[in-house]
């Protein structure tokens, strides 16, 4: 390793905005660049992303990063990419166009294939082959969508030059200047589409879904050689991709059986590490990647929460009842009680435990005095409360109930939430000084593969943490409330049948 090496890149594609962050040699944060992405909602429960802008957006705020921090590409040693997962698009290889916008995550437009794919008694095989529970959530269905739309709406098209892939091959594809089509193993883990025991694509499953061989990624090592850049000025190697919350994962030195962390982002998810085995759970927590290397493979069980930091925005661009996501700690301190309004925050369905693409988000137990602060409160509640469904489901499947929880993510900055998680779980919540934990495990694993860090055991001791939240005297009045928001939990599902 040359001595001129004094950075490293990380590319952190999350599913509310782009972000590159410059990390240096004591995996401490050196600059970072970010833009919001614009979320097209074109029918309700859709949605959709711009993967031009999501491309345009990482080299600008690449491009950005290095400018502000006057760091030429000569001195970054690698770079580390994360993305929002599942996320999924098809392009044109030859004219580089993508075909359609990305179909996002949180998209429910298949929910009728998944029903069907379940009513045909295809939901055990797919568990099985590939770990996940068969939900509109995972690529495979937006990816038989995008091929149908295609098939009608550009009946021209020469299929043999559509390629596809979720957020990573594309970005990495543009970064290679068009030359490496592959994924990583974490991302391909949440497609619907790959081995989990094997780590390929499974051919059973892509003749079910009708997707051809040719059209999908190669599957590499999360970290490993992804190909070089040169579209900085100098070459730079890519030498990590994650899926983000097992970079998340990877940052916090969760490395073993038994460690677990939850990223309060746009979803939230609580994900444990399960070591060299696949894990099975008995509790709808889904078996996943959680990275793999040359020679191994380590697993997780996770834990899918579809909105978190997603209802803050909402109740910041939808309802308008907020101008920043920072206002809604004051005003659930104000508002001292919830005043008996429950939310119920399936605005795309419930994900874990309850995988209802067909529940709708509610506000529940309005009366005269309810005021906007409560239903502020309400929301942020909420989130806490869908984690302590998880913890108690990972409680269920794991032989050591969890005992403190390690978390991130911009929702986990809110004082007023971390405390009431850790009211509710009854265990002390640990947060960490830097939230983006996500940009930090694709840092720390390009820079371990590139030699620029030498040792993850050196880099998890060094990171610091920012405060502990321990349980208060109002955790029993807070572990009641819960069992009220469990009712109108039930009340929300099955809305759209
Ligand atoms: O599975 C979806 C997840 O990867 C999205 O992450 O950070 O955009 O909430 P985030």
């Amino acid at each position: 390793m040359t001595t001129d090496k004094r950075y490293v890149l990380a590319l952190d594609l999350g599913t509310t905005g782009n972000r590159a962050i410059l990390f240096d040699r004591d995996g401490e944060v050196v600059g970072q660049s970010y833009k919001e992405l614009k979320q097209y909602y074109p029918e309700p429960g859709w949605l959709e992303h711009d993967a031009v802008e999501i491309w345009q957006d990482t080299l600008g705020c690449a491009e950005d990063v290095l400018d502000e921090a006057d760091v030429s590409a000569k001195e970054v040693a690698a770079i580390g990419l994360t993305v929002q997962r599942e996320t999924c698009l098809l392009w044109d290889k030859n004219t580089g166009r993508p075909l359609h916008k990305a179909i996002v995550w949180q998209d429910r437009r298949t929910a009728p294939l998944c029903n069907s794919l379940r009513r045909q008694g295809r939901a055990e095989f797919i568990q099985e082959r590939t770990g996940l529970v068969l939900d509109s959530y995972f690529s495979a269905t937006k990816l038989v969508w995008l091929l149908d739309w295609v098939r009608e709406r550009r009946p021209q098209i020469d299929f043999e030059n559509v390629i596809a892939g979720t957020i990573d091959s594309w970005v990495l594809w543009n970064l290679t200047n068009r030359q490496v089509h592959a994924t990583d193993s974490s991302n391909a883990s949440r497609t619907m589409l790959m081995n989990l025991e094997q780590g390929n694509w499974d051919e059973e499953l892509l003749n079910l879904f009708g997707i051809s061989p040719h059209m999908m990624p190669t599957i590499k090592p999360s970290l490993g050689e992804f190909g070089t850049t040169n579209l900085f000025g100098d070459e730079i190697p890519i030498l990590a991709i994650f899926g983000d919350q097992q970079a998340a994962l990877f940052a916090h030195g969760c490395d073993r059986p038994g460690f677990l962390k939850c990223t309060y982002g746009t979803g939230c998810f609580l994900i444990a590490q399960a070591g060299n085995q696949v894990a099975r759970s008995q509790n709808q927590l889904l078996s996943t990647v959680a990275w793999s290397r040359e020679d191994s493979t380590n697993y997780a069980l996770e834990g899918a929460m579809f909105t978190a930091g997603a209802c803050i925005q909402w109740l910041r661009d939808g309802l308008q009842l907020i101008a920043s996501a920072a206002e809604t700690e004051n005003l659930a301190q104000q508002a001292q009680t919830n005043n008996g309004v429950y939310f119920v925050p399936a605005l795309s369905g419930l994900g874990a435990p309850h995988w209802d693409m067909n529940a709708r988000g509610s506000f529940q137990g309005i009366t005269g005095g309810v005021r906007g602060e409560h239903m502020v409160r309400a929301v942020l509640e909420a989130i806490a409360y869908q984690v302590k469904e998880v913890v108690d489901a990972m409680n269920r499947d794991c032989e050591n109930p969890v005992s403190r929880l390690k978390v991130d993510g911009g929702a986990s900055q809110n004082d007023f939430l971390m405390q009431f998680q850790a009211d509710l779980l009854g265990i002390p919540v640990e947060r960490p000084k830097i939230l983006d934990a996500t940009a930090q495990g694709a840092a720390f694993g390009a820079g371990l593969v590139s030699g620029f860090y030498d040792s993850y055991n050196r880099l998890i001791e060094r990171r610091q943490i920012d405060r502990v939240f321990e349980p208060s005297e109002n955790a029993p009045q807070v572990q009641d409330q819960y069992q009220t928001w469990l009712k109108a939990v039930e009340r929300a599902k099955h809305w759209m049948e």
